[in-house]
């Protein structure tokens, strides 16, 4: 029986890495996501089961739920290089000259072009086909131990199949690559994080180099991370070039960038970078050049490197696409939190493709520090970012009666008062009636990952705002009445008015978690809700609970606890609350699956095994009654119950004065 068993759940993972594979490298899926997700479940509910055959490598562990506290620094078996650069193509002759000098001179000298992907490199090693380390690229010599984050990307292989690739032995291994994140993939998340009021990043550079260095995997497993690998290294035997190592990678199942080219000639090299030069805007990710290679892995020893740069390898640099356009004004505009941003309006200039007409300043401090002024000529560039930014002033140019900008001394919006948060760069309008914030709060109200109306998107709500229908978000559900108006619109007619009527009749039952969102309390993300509204389970009993008794919540820190605080203190707010709750609005979950809320806000952890029941059926009994069962003991864990033979958690909750209940005590509570 167990026998059988171990064999299903060997066929299972074999299975889902197969089509993880076709899913994740080869871009290529052979299944519906609804029958890989029944294969994953079977694999999840048989290894439920037999945990005894659980294993580090099967697909269902890719997401450890451990936070990592301190990195551990890992010194590379063999330095991470980095190569020099090469910008025109005289350079590249000449790279090719230094090659031929360093070589027998009859030897015939091949090269493998690859893009120079714009991301983070980072170290994989292998031992007998299993995935042990990842370790970032650090200063080149040691790096940082990633190895939870990394192992989230779901392209790279936690197993690799050695058995028919025993022509070379493989059995240590190290592979390099570069982790990134694609264009279209980082756009939209990053759009979800502006909704949910959260940091946004730059570029997908810095976002991929941010979340491999985040502590909670769980995190980095929701973010689109790729990689590319374009290294190979065994330990125990001799490999014999870059060309084959491509090759043999991709027959491994690694996920290798196809666009790589063997040539002959460096005139071949060069033909190559000029064409990337041009598609790479076809490309879905970031690439900042070539890494020319010289392919024989002998001629790489023989050449060997000087100082931190192999001899054999170049990187030849695209420019960062700039362009030079005159900065005719500084606008400011007002976000749903009342943050003011400068924005410069330009002479609309052609830039990588598209015309450019405005780009982001930040805010007030970087147009100080660069010292921007209306009337400059500017160098923009367009570099991986999503929004254009303006890098340099060209001085020489620069008008002698030209005035340094001050910042707005009211909302340009709707002349109120401006105030600085302390420590915080940006400056707030206080008006909470400002129409730029009320038309930005209302689009975030209705978006998709809130209240989700559709059809009322931005154009319709500044539509609404600009007509007067619309004042708050609240006011959305007053809309109904004013149908017979409505419908005379002249955009709008009988069947999209019902539509949207429709629509947001049924936003009524979205949970309390993508209410608490919607309401667009600053640094309260769709995450920092669910995790808010699963503690306190009711509005209420959020508004009427203390700063400190918000911090408890795991990853809810005093940011998150103050705003919460002050959102909910403010009487414009109250009055919007009352409205919605009027509407008929969800502000506490959903009551029917609750036995009681006599737990409510209580933080459970569970350690041992227990003898009337196993931890899950324990886990949603807790739950029932409104209590949250985490996985690690902190100071803000109110209770650890312990079974028999306890973990390291039992001697913790000791440490941290935690108290500790006995299955019977807590059989009494549920
Ligand atoms: S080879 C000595 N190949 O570019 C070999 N690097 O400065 C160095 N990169 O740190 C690495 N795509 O992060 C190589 N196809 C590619 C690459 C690549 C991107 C990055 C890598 C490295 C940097 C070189």
């Amino acid at each position: 029986m167990k026998q059988s068993q171990q064999a299903q759940i060997d066929e299972l993972r074999s299975l889902i890495r197969e089509h993880d594979y076709n899913y994740f490298v080869l871009n290529d899926p052979k299944i519906s996501d609804y029958e890989y997700d029944q294969l994953f479940k079977k694999l999840l509910q048989l290894e439920c089961e037999n945990p005894e055959f659980v294993t580090n490598d099967s697909p269902t562990q890719r997401v450890g739920s451990d936070l990592v506290k301190d990195f551990n620094s890992v010194t590379h078996k063999t330095p991470m290089l980095s190569l020099t650069n090469t910008y025109s193509e005289n350079e590249l002759l000449d790279f090719d000259r230094r090659v031929r000098e360093g070589l027998p001179a009859n030897d015939n000298i091949e090269y493998v072009c690859e893009l120079k992907i714009d991301g983070v490199s980072v170290s994989l090693h292998y031992e007998n086909g299993k995935l042990k380390t990842a370790v970032t690229r650090g200063d080149g010599t040691t790096g940082e131990e990633v190895t939870a984050n990394v192992r989230t990307i779901r392209s790279i292989p936690l197993k690799i199949d050695l058995k028919e690739k025993n022509r070379i032995n493989l059995d240590q291994i190290e592979v390099r690559g570069e982790i990134y994140m694609e264009n279209e993939a980082f756009r939209k998340w990053n759009e979800v994080r502006e909704f949910s009021g959260e940091k946004t990043f730059a570029n997908p550079r810095n976002t991929s180099a941010g979340t491999i260095k985040l502590q909670d995997p769980k995190l980095v497993a929701k973010r689109p991370l790729q990689i590319f690998i374009y290294y190979l290294y065994s330990y125990s035997s001799e490999l014999s070039s870059q060309k084959e190592n491509l090759e043999l990678l991709k027959d491994l199942g690694f996920r290798v960038n196809v666009n790589y080219r063997f040539c002959k000639s460096i005139q071949e090299v060069i033909a190559f970078c000029r064409v990337w030069e041009n598609r790479r805007s076809e490309l879905p990710y970031e690439i900042d050049g070539v890494v020319i290679k010289v392919n024989s892995l002998k001629h790489q020893r023989i050449l060997g490197s000087i100082a931190k740069s192999p001899r054999w390898a170049t990187a030849f640099k695209y420019k960062a696409k700039q362009a030079k356009t005159r900065l005719n004004k500084i606008t400011w505009q007002v976000g749903r939190t009342g943050a003011l941003t400068p924005v410069a309006e330009l002479e609309p200039v052609l830039l990588a493709g598209s015309t450019i007409s405005r780009a982001t300043l930040h805010n007030y401090d970087e147009v100080q520090r660069k010292d921007i002024r209306e009337g400059d000529v500017v160098v923009i560039e367009k570099g991986g970012d999503v929004i254009p930014k303006v890098v340099s002033v060209e001085l020489s140019a620069r008008d002698q009666n030209s005035k340094k900008v001050s910042p707005p001394s009211v909302c340009p919006e709707c002349s109120s008062k401006l105030y600085r948060q302390e420590e915080e760069a940006a400056i707030y309008c206080e008006n909470k009636e400002c129409p730029a914030q009320v038309k930005a709060s209302i689009i975030h109200f209705a978006s998709r990952t809130a209240m989700d109306i559709e059809g009322l998107g931005e154009s319709l709500v500044n539509l609404f705002v600009d007509l007067g229908y619309l004042y708050t978000y609240a006011d959305v559900y007053s809309l109904k009445e004013k149908t017979d108006e409505l419908i005379k619109i002249d955009r709008l007619g009988k069947k999209s008015v019902s539509n949207l009527i429709e629509a947001i009749e049924k936003s009524k039952q979205k949970p309390f978690d993508k209410v608490l969102f919607a309401l667009g309390i600053r640094y309260v993300g769709s995450g920092a809700a669910k995790k808010l509204a699963d503690h306190f389970l009711s509005l209420d009993a959020l508004v009427d609970s203390t700063e400190v008794k918000i911090e408890e919540i795991h990853e809810i820190g005093p940011s998150i606890s103050k705003s919460v605080k002050r959102f909910f203190c403010d009487k414009h707010n109250i009055k919007l609350i009352e409205k919605l709750k009027a509407a008929g609005i969800n502000f506490a979950l959903e009551p029917k699956k609750l036995k009681s809320v006599s737990l409510a806000g209580k933080t459970f952890v569970l350690t041992g095994t227990l003898a009337s029941m196993s931890r899950e059926e324990a886990k949603a009994k807790v739950q029932e009654h409104g209590g949250l069962v985490t996985s690690s003991v902190s100071k803000n864990t109110d209770y650890v119950v312990v079974g028999e033979s306890p973990g390291s958690k039992f001697e913790k909750a000791q440490k941290l004065g935690v108290k500790i209940l006995t299955e019977e005590e807590l059989i009494k509570m549920i």
